[in-house]
């Protein structure tokens, strides 16, 4: 049963309400999910719907911003740049919302996506007083916050764990996964409960001599799976929601959530011929996706829906748009890869978004993303070493266009807005725990490089740190950082801007449907969005030469105005019929 909403703490303040409604911060006892709900119903309605429209922007707090010299991101870092990401005008990103990838206490054997408390903050991140002024001074400036729960697994020092590892018979013994040993191979070792792999390398189970059992990880053995079977252990995860709900945040981010339960009997899965790597080699029916896990998040998101203006969006684990589908709800999102896995050409990201239309259907919002902390970042993607910087990051604002005007809720990753490139980094000394695991029947694309510290601006440290950075900054941070970018009115950063605040000024573009069309020639990617009788059209041209196209009419008697271009004039011949785009160029068009 849903709980009933409760009034939260008076440090909650309403993101929406005070940006959109303009009504300031005026009485903090008026904030809170009941206050949003009066006013102008409208308006109220429209900011409860901001999941939609919104753009979230995606912190990796260890590399942000560091406010403390100590070469690692932190929360009073974040802080000083708050206005960088929205301070009410278009000279900012404009973005809605902050997910804040992990900052509980952690031992960092994942870099917080090991938590060994859920509900306190790491001291290299700072406290929770510094956490409520991170909370509030977003809030102020129209930012919600959105936290990484990370409800699969918990550190192997989480005290959970070691009171479940210490005794087969204590309150927490079975708050995760253990099974005995079936017994000896004929190689003398401890035969294993079944032939599950762990995503990060190697069995997917560790032998704990104290309790003389095996215990199941789906990734490091650092990070050990709980038992979601438990009542008590789902209890306690309902707890932790509430508690950052009840502190003030707009909602989460669900780490590997199809993940959370496996097969109650432990069945081992069937096997397959795979590609590379020792994980592709068995069909994992087994050890993920359980018919039980739709009752554990309908349970969660009614927590969540509790709290009116909040939102989820779950990271579906190596799953397809299908089962991405079939986990949408309204105010709950699932990353789909859609975005994430093709190559730099209009064709292929034309039928990725075909793809997913065809499953979605005019009803189901997507979330879109191109780059996060898992993935080699986008700039990086589209544009390898043949490509110059400079055609590089005309792609950089290709892709910006796409991912800003699609439909569905956009997500950036922190430094894609100055189109930052990977960090070139040797495997040897990786940070990234899997790639130190990595070898030949593990393979693993090392993290640490999309993990760079941001480029505010150049010198020492590249306004990350005055200390030493925990991983070096930039190569080209001198040139490319955001103070440079700021200052340059064709810049990546600008036109991100640009679109972000068109985004929030044209409706149509936030809400409306999607339609892709055909030009007439392949190297475009094309679409209609509309909404009521407002349409916007979009086209990208992915080539690197001028292309001469169809634009089909907005409908009789009507014509299209270029709202925002690449290059500063759009195409010479305006937007009638056919139209010569420029190399590279991303232009939006709306109706009347
Ligand atoms: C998710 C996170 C990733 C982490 C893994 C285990 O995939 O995005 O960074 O390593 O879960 O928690
Ligand atoms: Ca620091």
């Amino acid at each position: 049963m849903p709980p009933e909403p409760q009034p939260r703490r008076s440090a909650r303040t309403s993101p929406g309400a005070l940006h959109e409604l303009g009504t300031g911060l005026a009485d903090s006892s008026q904030r809170g999910p009941v206050a949003r709900q009066g006013g102008d119903a409208d308006a109220a309605a429209a900011d409860l719907d901001w999941w939609r429209r919104g753009v979230v922007y995606q912190v990796y707090p260890r590399s942000f911003a560091d406010g403390n010299g100590d070469g690692i991101g932190d929360l009073r870092g974040i802080i000083e740049h708050l206005d960088h990401l929205n301070d009410g005008s278009p000279a900012s990103l404009g973005v809605d919302a902050i997910w804040l990838s992990p900052i509980y206490p952690s031992p960092d054997f994942d870099f917080g996506y090991d938590v060994a408390d859920y509900v306190g903050v790491d001291a290299s991140y700072g406290t929770l007083a510094d956490f409520d002024a991170f909370v509030e001074a977003s809030h102020e400036r129209g930012i919600r916050v959105i936290l990484d729960l990370v409800l699969n697994h918990s550190s192997h020092l989480h005290p959970w764990f070691e009171a479940s590892r210490s005794s087969r018979s204590g309150p927490y013994a079975d708050w995760y996964i253990w099974a005995d040993s079936p017994g000896r191979s004929i190689t003398g070792g401890r035969r294993r409960p079944n032939n599950w792999r762990s995503f990060f390398g190697g069995p997917a189970w560790t032998w704990d001599k104290t309790r003389e059992q095996f215990y199941m990880h789906t990734f490091l053995p650092e990070q050990p799976d709980l038992n979601w079977r438990n009542p008590d252990v789902r209890a306690a995860l309902m707890d932790v929601v509430r508690t950052w709900l009840e502190r003030g945040v707009d909602g989460f981010r669900l780490d590997v959530f199809n993940v959370f339960f496996k097969d109650a009997s432990l069945r081992s899965n069937p096997r397959r011929v795979g590609r590379l790597g020792a994980w592709s080699w068995q069909r994992h029916i087994h050890d993920r996706d359980q018919p039980e896990l739709a009752d554990a998040l309908a349970e969660l998101r009614a927590l969540v829906d509790a709290y009116p203006g909040t939102m989820t969006v779950g990271e579906l684990f190596d799953g397809s748009i299908r089962e991405a589908a079939a986990n949408v709800a309204p105010r709950h999102l699932i990353f789909d890869w859609s975005l994430i896995w093709p190559r730099w050409s209009a064709p292929a990201f034309r039928a990725a978004i075909a793809a997913r239309d065809m499953v979605f259907g005019p009803d189901l919002w997507p979330a879109n993303v191109l780059s996060n902390h898992d993935q080699p970042r986008h700039a990086s993607r589209f544009a390898p070493v043949a490509v110059s910087a400079a055609e590089g990051d005309g792609r950089a604002k290709i892709a910006a266009a796409m991912l800003l005007t699609l439909r569905g809720t956009a997500f950036l990753y922190y430094g894609e807005e100055i189109a930052q490139r990977n960090l070139v980094v040797p495997n040897a000394g990786a940070f990234d725990p899997p790639a130190r695991r990595a070898g030949v029947l593990f393979r693993w694309w090392n993290r640490d490089q999309c993990r760079g510290p941001m480029s505010w601006r150049g010198g020492p440290g590249a306004g990350f740190t005055t200390g030493r950075p925990w991983l070096p900054v930039a190569p080209d941070a001198a040139s490319r950082n955001v103070a440079r970018q700021s200052a340059e009115p064709d810049s990546v950063l600008s036109f991100y801007r640009q679109l972000i605040w068109l985004r929030r000024d044209t409706p149509v573009l936030g809400e409306g449907s999607q339609e892709l069309i055909d030009v007439g020639d392949t190297d475009v990617l094309a679409y209609v969005r509309r909404l009521g009788d407002s349409s916007a059209m979009v086209l990208l041209n992915f080539a690197s030469r001028p292309v001469t196209i169809d634009v089909p009419q907005p409908g009789p008697g009507r014509s299209w105005r270029i709202a925002l271009s690449t290059q500063q004039h759009g195409p010479a011949n305006g937007l009638g019929g056919r139209v010569t785009l420029n190399p590279l160029e991303a232009l939006v068009g709306l109706d009347g």
